[in-house]
């Protein structure tokens, strides 16, 4: 059933979490150490995940289904989930890559439609110290390599943008970016939790484009070069992206949330493992959808533990 919230938006994007763990350690994301270690319990089983995204499906009819972390790719037996939810809604992921290249053909086959990599510098000495982790750009080209070889197309690549970082290289990437044939979107630094550095909106963003770089804007924050090559400037903080949010996010462990930004939830783990019926989860998770928020304020919580 198609189930709109009280902004009349139609709730039809889910983004599933299903680990909080990953193998890097983003200056934006994660704490160095110190992660309290989650309870291994407490994170659903890839059966539970597929059981809820089952009983969201119906009851709010996705069209979309967007694979998170923590990096998801950790996360062992991740085709077999893929395989059995990818008929329901077209399945995407994003991931930092570096598991991608061994991955990549089985996710293909298993049914997912598209990935998104995250890449923040084109300088190893920057991607190492946003990272945490002796990553190279060369990984991450391999990983778009693997992506497209595998037809997951098309790619885009996400770069948060970050004072001190990497804003004087936002140019550098875009003719990068069209180099390797992808899609790359600037986002906006949220400051959430556990992350340790400079916002920079929307506006500076763009002056850091040179203008002979954009022929057309595609809508308002979708821009395409003078070659073809499309790039974007996600801006959750400046942009009033939430207006226009249809999303549901499940977390790891099981937790249905409106809103990246707190507000109501539902453990729907709890449910399933009492033994609630469907009928009895399926309503509760169109009421939390009809108390989805108009918008949110991003502040409380930490992005490794949701998805992004
Ligand atoms: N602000 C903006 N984007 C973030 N991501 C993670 N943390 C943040 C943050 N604080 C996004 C990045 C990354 C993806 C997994 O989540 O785009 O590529
Ligand atoms: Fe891992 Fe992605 Fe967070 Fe980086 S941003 S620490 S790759 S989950």
């Amino acid at each position: 059933m198609e189930v709109k919230d009280s902004f009349g938006r139609r709730i039809d994007y889910l983004r599933v979490s299903v680990t909080d763990r990953c193998n890097l350690r983003c200056i934006y994301c994660m704490p160095e150490s110190g992660i309290p270690q989650i309870n291994h319990s407490s994170i659903l089983r890839l059966e539970e995940i597929q059981q809820l995204i089952e009983l969201i499906h119906e009851a709010v009819n996705l069209r979309k289904i967007r694979i998170t972390g923590g990096e998801p790719l950790v996360r062992r037996g991740l085709t077999s989930l893929i395989k059995g939810i990818s008929p329901l809604a077209e399945t995407v992921l994003t991931t930092n890559g570096i598991l991608l290249p061994e991955q990549a053909g089985d996710l293909a086959d298993a049914g997912l439609s598209r990935v998104n990599i995250s890449i923040d510098s084109l300088k190893n000495d920057v991607i190492r110290k946003v990272t945490r982790r002796d990553v190279t750009l060369e990984m991450v080209e391999k990983a778009i390599r693997a992506a497209k070889k595998n037809n997951l197309n098309p790619v885009k690549v996400n770069c948060v943008v970050l004072e001190g970082v990497n804003l004087n290289e936002l140019a550098d990437m875009v003719l990068w970016a069209e180099k390797m044939g992808v899609t790359i979107r600037f986002i906006e630094h949220m400051p959430m939790t556990d992350s340790l550095c400079g916002y920079v909106p929307r506006e500076v963003i763009l002056q850091k484009i040179p203008a002979e770089f954009i022929k057309t804007e595609g809508t308002a924050d979708m821009f395409v070069t003078p070659s073809g090559i499309k790039f974007g400037i996600i801006a959750p903080v400046a942009g009033g992206m939430c207006v226009n949010c249809t999303r549901l996010r499940l977390t790891a462990e099981g937790e249905l949330l409106p809103c990246l930004a707190g507000g109501d939830s539902l453990n729907l783990r709890d449910k399933l493992r009492s033994g609630s019926s469907s009928t009895e989860m399926i309503n509760a998770i169109q009421n939390l959808v009809a108390k989805k928020p108009h918008h949110g304020a991003c502040g409380g919580v930490s992005m490794w533990r949701i998805g992004g």
